[in-house]
């Protein structure tokens, strides 16, 4: 039977990685954008905003299986919640999206929208799964590059992360979009955890720069909550197969940030 999926934030960087990934066996693809894209043979494109409420009933008509990996710093509640209802509406049987690792932890608005939004997709009545990950390498090198522009680096001390390549994440999304509804399935993070110096660091050895490191201290409960781990999960996990090292091995010497 033919299977037609929606996929949105097919234009991001996750999104990019996934869609390839689903082609094939007689399956439509579907990609919803807040702009508007010429036609491709193996896409149908749709115009939409998630947050404003704009273009989901017609992206949605006919889907039976929604890969929800669109997202930004504020509102991704809002634009799950939109989503899911118009899901239900129309009658799909797979919601799938992707969160964040610790969404339930972590005292900060974007954690936050990413619990509500899980909540939204759960409680939608459509069958879903939700795949929780950890930053990816893309964001942490984005991060370190920014970081390097100043001439001394503060490092908060104790702020770890588990970062995790996505295109390993992208595997898992597509076998998740391609199988059965699965409820909430074990977080994806990557093999090692590193301290917030390391990962610059690394960054700065990789690319030739030397920089002063400043320790500092995360002031509040956001420090406290960093300090104890709060984002990190280790066990029970799906561990991407890609380090770090692995990953700016690849980047060494391309432009960076
Ligand atoms: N990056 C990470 O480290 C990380 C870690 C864990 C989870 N995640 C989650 O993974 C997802 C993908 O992340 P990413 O880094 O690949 O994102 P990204 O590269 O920043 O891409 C964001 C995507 O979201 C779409 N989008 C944003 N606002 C939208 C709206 N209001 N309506 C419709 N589409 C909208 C954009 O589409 P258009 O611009 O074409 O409209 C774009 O395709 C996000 O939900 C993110 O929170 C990311």
């Amino acid at each position: 039977m033919a299977h037609t999926l929606l996929v949105t934030g097919g234009t991001g960087r996750l999104g990019t990685l996934v869609t390839p990934l689903l082609r094939g066996g007689g399956r439509e693809i579907r990609v919803l954008s807040r702009r508007p894209h010429a036609p491709t043979a193996d896409t149908t494109w749709f115009t939409g905003d998630l947050r404003a409420d704009e273009g989901i009933a017609p992206a949605v008509d006919g889907v039976d299986t929604v890969v929800h990996l669109a997202g930004g710093a504020k509102g991704d509640d809002v634009a799950a919640a939109n989503l899911a209802r118009a899901a239900a509406r129309a009658g799909v049987r797979h919601l799938l999206t992707i969160s964040v690792v610790a969404a339930d932890r972590m005292p900060l608005g974007y954690f936050t929208a990413k619990r509500d939004a899980e909540r939204a997709i759960a409680d939608s009545g459509v069958p879903w799964t939700v795949l929780r990950a950890a930053q990816f390498h893309d964001l942490v090198l984005m991060t370190a590059g920014a970081m390097a522009k100043l001439p001394v680096v503060p490092v908060p001390g104790g702020l770890r992360f588990q970062p995790v390549d996505a295109r390993d994440v992208a595997d898992r999304i597509a076998e998740l979009a391609l199988g059965a509804p699965a409820g909430r399935v074990p977080d994806m993070a990557g093999p090692r955890v590193y301290g917030i110096g390391e990962l610059v660091r690394g960054y700065l050895d990789a690319t030739g720069k030397r920089r002063l490191m400043l320790p500092v201290r995360l002031p509040g409960g956001v420090g406290r909550a960093y300090r104890a781990g709060d984002n990190l999960v280790t066990e029970g996990i799906t561990v991407g197969t890609r380090t770090w090292e692995d990953f700016l091995a690849e980047r060494v010497g391309q432009p960076v940030g």
